[in-house]
């Protein structure tokens, strides 16, 4: 079985973040969240990964995924999920694939999914049950079977939102030809399961075990990276000295940690430097990154991001690459700020 990765998407509700780069390379508890994808497709035994990307994406995809032996396939126009895939009709061939929606986490990986097909089951879908099924694809069950499938609606069927991993049949590429664009002018991978069912074909819901997160607003960031954070082995690699490490906590090779109080879950990546600082549970300091005499907890320090005197302590706080948050003494006592569109500034 293949499996397709789609990183084409904008992330428009990341940003600022992700004006400059695509939602799948952020960094939770130290790693690109595609890295979770590729790895989870791995374990469930899927060893050829087609990863879709767009003109916009493609080149920090490529970037993020280096090393990993994968193919790109190119979608030219964010033309949604169902486009995608048809872009990718050549590389998938007439064989069953798996579709992985790159922003996903699954806690337990996808091999409960892929378990699920068989014979005579035109898709699988996974299901979460959640509060608020309004933002996602929601489902209604006949006992496994799925006989209603609706794109984020008003007036939900059922809890059970449609999380982001689906085994189809070829069966799904003619459904998808004749697909209507939806309300939000894109081919909704939704539809295409609606019209599996539509067309009698046994499409099987399968329940998530584990937690899930669509990482789609910075505040599931901040929980996937606490809930990765969470299993973490502690191993120092890097030079640690006259500092105090607490719990759960990785140093990364080539990282420095000095004079500072670390208390776990937390994750000092590469050649970071971390001193005269206290880093607090559920943080991930990025390679390259600079935390020194401030206080930080519960956040994410992307790449080359910097923390200097900075007081009081930063919290539930996302630094993207090389963005810096200094605080200066003496006069005049006065904030500098240099903000991109759709920055968020809290000032206590
Ligand atoms: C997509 C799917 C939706 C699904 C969600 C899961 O939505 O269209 O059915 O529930 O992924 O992450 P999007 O996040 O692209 O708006």
């Amino acid at each position: 079985m293949k499996g397709l990765i789609l990183a084409a998407g904008r992330g428009t509700r990341l940003r600022p973040l992700t004006h400059t780069r695509p939602k799948p390379v952020i960094r939770v508890a130290g790693r690109p969240i595609l890295h979770y994808a590729v790895e989870n497709l791995r374990e469930a035994g899927v060893e050829e990964i087609g990863v879709v990307v767009s003109p916009e994406t493609e080149k920090d995809i490529r970037e993020a995924l280096a090393g990993y032996p994968v193919r790109y396939i190119l979608q030219e126009e964010p033309q949604g999920l169902a486009h995608a895939v048809a872009v990718a009709q050549g590389f998938l061939g007439p064989s069953p694939f798996v579709l992985y929606l790159g922003d996903n986490l699954f806690q337990r990986g996808i091999g409960r999914f892929l378990g699920a097909f068989r014979e005579g089951v035109s898709a699988v879908i996974a299901l979460v049950r959640v509060e608020d099924p309004r933002q996602f694809g929601v489902a209604l069950l006949e006992g496994e079977r799925v006989v209603r499938l609706l794109e984020k609606p008003q007036d939900p069927p059922s809890d059970l939102a449609v999380a982001g991993v689906y085994v189809f049949t070829p069966e799904v590429f003619p459904v998808i030809g004749d697909l209507k664009p939806s309300a939000r002018g894109e081919y909704e991978i939704t539809d295409a399961i609606q019209g599996l069912i539509d067309r009698g074909k046994r499409v099987v819901g399968v329940e998530v075990e584990g937690w899930w997160k669509d990482t789609g607003r910075p505040k599931d960031l901040l929980d996937a990276n606490r809930l990765l954070l969470e299993e973490l082995s502690p191993r120092v690699e890097g030079e640690v000295e006259g500092s105090e490490l607490t719990g759960r906590v990785v140093v990364e090779r080539g990282a420095r940690v000095v004079g500072s109080t670390v208390i776990g879950p937390a994750f000092i990546g590469e050649g970071a430097v971390v001193e005269g600082a206290y880093v607090g549970p559920f943080t991930s300091i990025g390679p390259g990154a600079r935390v020194v005499r401030s206080e930080v907890e519960y956040s994410i320090l992307e790449d080359q991001a910097v923390l200097e005197d900075v007081a009081p302590r930063l919290q539930e706080s996302i630094l993207g690459v090389r963005a810096e948050v200094k605080s200066r003494n003496g006069l005049p006592r006065a904030h500098r700020l240099i903000l991109g569109d759709l920055s968020q500034v809290e000032l206590a």
